[in-house]
């Protein structure tokens, strides 16, 4: 097999240093001579730069090239799989989008609600641009997408390059999976989860355990009702997923048939989330002062010439799911993973444009999403409002149009009021400056 040569797009991105360290774990079935880290802020590519080189050292990879690379053109040219994560505007504009909602009475999240429209408006241009690259420069590579907010940059790129070489994916449902497993024992490796839905928007309706022969969700919900989950290992101290997870419990007592994404928490109990947040401390704040803390300084230490124990991370299974999926489609492996993609059929009674989160097999060829059974009224009448406004989100990307804007926001399911929608999206634009395209 050819050695790889692979591209990490927002290099800079706190989580570099999990996808390497996934990939490296999984050197022998996806073979790399070259890592290139492309970003716009050569600052924060090259403390990423040293802490990369340090990690090749540690697990004793001379054979890696590594480049740190500001050009699109020498960082994209023959690469072919390139990992997106970018965050366009960073953690400061991450804030903006969590503090002016909730100033307001609404939800201030990164993905969800109104944040998440803000986030999605200026992403979809960062990532329009990676994948014009990729494009231009190396027309036969793969693009593994973790760029948020998902749905948003899924239905944006497609709508510009239909038949593109990308799949989106999210690690929440990993996440939630291996956080099942270790609060009620189980081993998660021996299951086929069937699930539904947008992203950070969906239910499973099926927990399948190879190993039990049966399907576990029932009794899952059950221990869920009982007993609250706490965070997995790979969470352990972090009081947000605490709360998230603890919260699922919450939505399982009202909505007992499927085990949900906690992310719904957002649109189903935006006042209860409202009302627990603090509006001047948000997740980025914590993220600012915790994980981009955290990269700044392992970097700092290494150009300061200290080498020992100065690695310091730990990511869970976000590196290697996204690893895992390259693998089964460099080696046609046609493993079960969640992707996020245009329906077409798979949820049998949603619009088949709408993009929607669901399991699928990869191989070499791609994604082959399974088709699932038809949904109920209650989680397609919540998925059609939402599906409509990040459509028409879009649409306001495309044809710059301050009416669809504000259309979309009032739609969106956290929001319940178009006289607060018109607030927030009106102090969006002020906030957003250079970074929206100009709504008309
Ligand atoms: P971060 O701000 O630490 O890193 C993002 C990097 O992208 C920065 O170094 C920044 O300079 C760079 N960047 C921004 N705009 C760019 C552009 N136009 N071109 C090139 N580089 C650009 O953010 P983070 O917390 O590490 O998160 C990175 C991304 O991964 C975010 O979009 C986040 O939402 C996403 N994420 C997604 C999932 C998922 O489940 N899909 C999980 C975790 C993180
Ligand atoms: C999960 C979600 C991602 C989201 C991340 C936020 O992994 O799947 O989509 O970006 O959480 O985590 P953070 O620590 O940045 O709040
Ligand atoms: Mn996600």
């Amino acid at each position: 097999m050819n050695k790889l040569k692979v591209v990490i797009a927002g290099g800079g991105s706190t989580y570099t240093p999990g996808i390497i360290s996934a990939l490296l774990s999984h050197i022998e079935r996806f073979p790399m001579e070259e890592i290139r880290l492309y970003d716009n802020d050569p600052i924060r590519n090259e403390d990423m730069q040293l802490i990369i080189e340090q990690l090749l050292k540690e697990q004793n990879h001379p054979e890696i090239k590594l480049i740190a690379e500001e050009d699109p053109k020498t960082a994209f040219a023959g690469a072919d799989f390139v990992f997106s994560q970018i965050r366009v505007g960073g953690l400061k504009m991450r804030e903006q989008d969590e503090k002016i909602p909730l100033k307001y009475g609404l939800v201030g999240q990164e993905t969800c609600g109104l944040g998440g429209f803000a986030y999605g408006l200026r992403s979809i241009k960062g990532l329009l641009e990676i994948v014009g690259y990729v494009q231009e420069y190396a027309p036969s590579a793969w693009i593994l997408n973790y760029t948020n907010p998902e749905t948003l940059v899924g239905e944006a790129i497609r709508r510009v390059y239909p038949g593109i070489k990308m799949i989106n994916v999210c690690d929440m449902t990993i996440s939630i999976e291996e956080t099942i497993a270790e609060n009620y024992n189980y081993d998660r490796k021996n299951w086929v989860p069937t699930y539904f839905g947008l992203n950070h928007y969906g239910w499973y309706t099926e927990i399948y355990d190879k190993s039990l022969e049966r399907d576990v969700m029932p009794e899952i919900i059950e221990k869920m009702q009982e007993k609250a989950m706490g965070v997995a290992e790979f969470n352990e101290g972090d009081q947000t997923w605490a709360e998230a997870f603890k919260m699922m419990s919450t939505i399982v007592e009202y909505f007992p048939d499927y085990i949900p994404n906690n992310y719904l928490e957002y649109y189903l109990f935006p006042d209860l989330v409202v009302e627990k947040t603090d509006k001047d401390y948000t997740r980025a704040n914590m993220v600012m002062e915790g994980r981009e803390r955290n990269t700044k300084e392992m970097a700092r230490k290494i150009r300061a010439g200290e080498t020992e124990n100065v690695l310091n991370f730990n990511f869970g299974e976000h590196g290697n799911y996204i690893v895992d999926i390259a693998t089964s489609l460099l080696n046609d492996e046609h493993r079960r993973f969640m992707v996020i993609t245009p329906n077409r059929g798979s949820i049998p009674n949603l619009r088949e444009d709408a993009v929607v989160e669901v399991p699928a097999y990869i191989g070499a060829t791609g994604i082959e999403p399974i088709a699932l059974d038809p949904i109920n009224d209650f989680h397609k009448g919540l998925m059609e409002a939402q599906v409509a406004a990040e459509k028409l989100l879009v649409d306001a990307y495309f044809e710059q149009s301050y009416q669809k804007a504000l259309q979309a926001f009032t739609l969106n399911q956290s929001v319940n009021s178009a006289y607060v929608a018109k607030q927030v999206l009106d102090e969006m634009i002020e906030a957003n400056k250079g970074y929206w395209p100009e709504l008309n």
